[in-house]
């Protein structure tokens, strides 16, 4: 047991942060934010906030990363050095390429790419605070920059994890959470056809136990989903 870890995560139902094991925390979403960029979004979520700003279709640098028959959608995932509690050295690691890499692999199966072949579509996530769930922020608001950029897209892609904290099962786990927990699950889904486009998996599940977090983690993607919907409505809706 790492030092640190709290005697109990659940005390009479209810998490340390006073939430029960199946509620995500507090969300916020806000579309277009950003002047400068094609689209954008700032959102945040517990502790987190994550600005997206995405640019394109526009010209493939370098070319020879261009595809002939669709656009790359390019994710650059990056942590504010004053994001976290340790500073964290500015510029892209390990963890940043991985969770870039995941968002691209996330969002690409919603995007009509194949209408912009040799183009590059590209989205910035910005990370100001961390608070555990950043990749679910991030994919979050990078969907709907994408949306907000008016390139078609099938559906947004809502993203939440769920993990297993003292032995239980709880969905979008804090700081303290993913810190000292058993395990973490972060999922992404793609609503309209149910299927799955981001699925990790830190520490140890049993099957069982896997099932719960599973259904767990979907139930607060859909949560997320609305949430994402009507940010676009309060920017779009008013649009006559
Ligand atoms: O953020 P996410 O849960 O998607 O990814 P993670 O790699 O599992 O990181 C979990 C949390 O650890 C982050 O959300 C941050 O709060 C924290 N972290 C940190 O404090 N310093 C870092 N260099 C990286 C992460």
């Amino acid at each position: 047991m790492k030092v640190g870890t709290p005697e109990k995560f659940i005390v009479k139902g209810k998490r340390l942060d006073g939430r029960a094991p199946d509620e995500i925390r507090p969300i916020k979403i806000e579309a277009g934010v950003l002047k400068r960029a094609d689209g954008s979004a700032r959102v945040e979520w517990g502790g987190n906030i994550a600005v997206a700003a995405c640019y394109g279709p526009r010209e493939v640098h370098p070319r020879h990363m261009a595809k002939p028959d669709k656009a790359v959608l390019r994710i650059n995932y990056n942590m504010a050095p004053f994001s976290v509690s340790d500073r964290k050295r500015p510029g892209t690691d390990r963890r940043s390429m991985e969770i870039s890499k995941v968002t691209s692999e996330a969002l690409e199966p919603v995007v009509f790419t194949h209408l912009y072949p040799n183009t590059a579509i590209d989205v910035f996530v910005e990370i100001l605070n961390a608070a555990a769930g950043t990749r679910c922020t991030g994919i979050t608001a990078a969907s709907v920059a994408i949306a907000d950029a008016g390139i078609p897209m099938k559906d947004l892609v809502p993203a939440c994890a769920a993990g297993k904290v003292g032995g239980e099962i709880v969905v979008d786990l804090c700081d303290i959470e993913d810190n000292f927990g058993e395990a973490d699950l972060p999922m992404a889904i793609i609503p309209r056809t149910g299927d799955i486009s981001l699925l990790q998996m830190d520490g140890n599940f049993t099957p069982s136990e896997f099932k719960k977090a599973f259904e767990m983690a979907k139930t607060g993607c859909e949560q997320v989903y609305k949430v994402q919907m009507d940010a676009l409505r309060n920017k779009y809706g008013k649009m006559e």
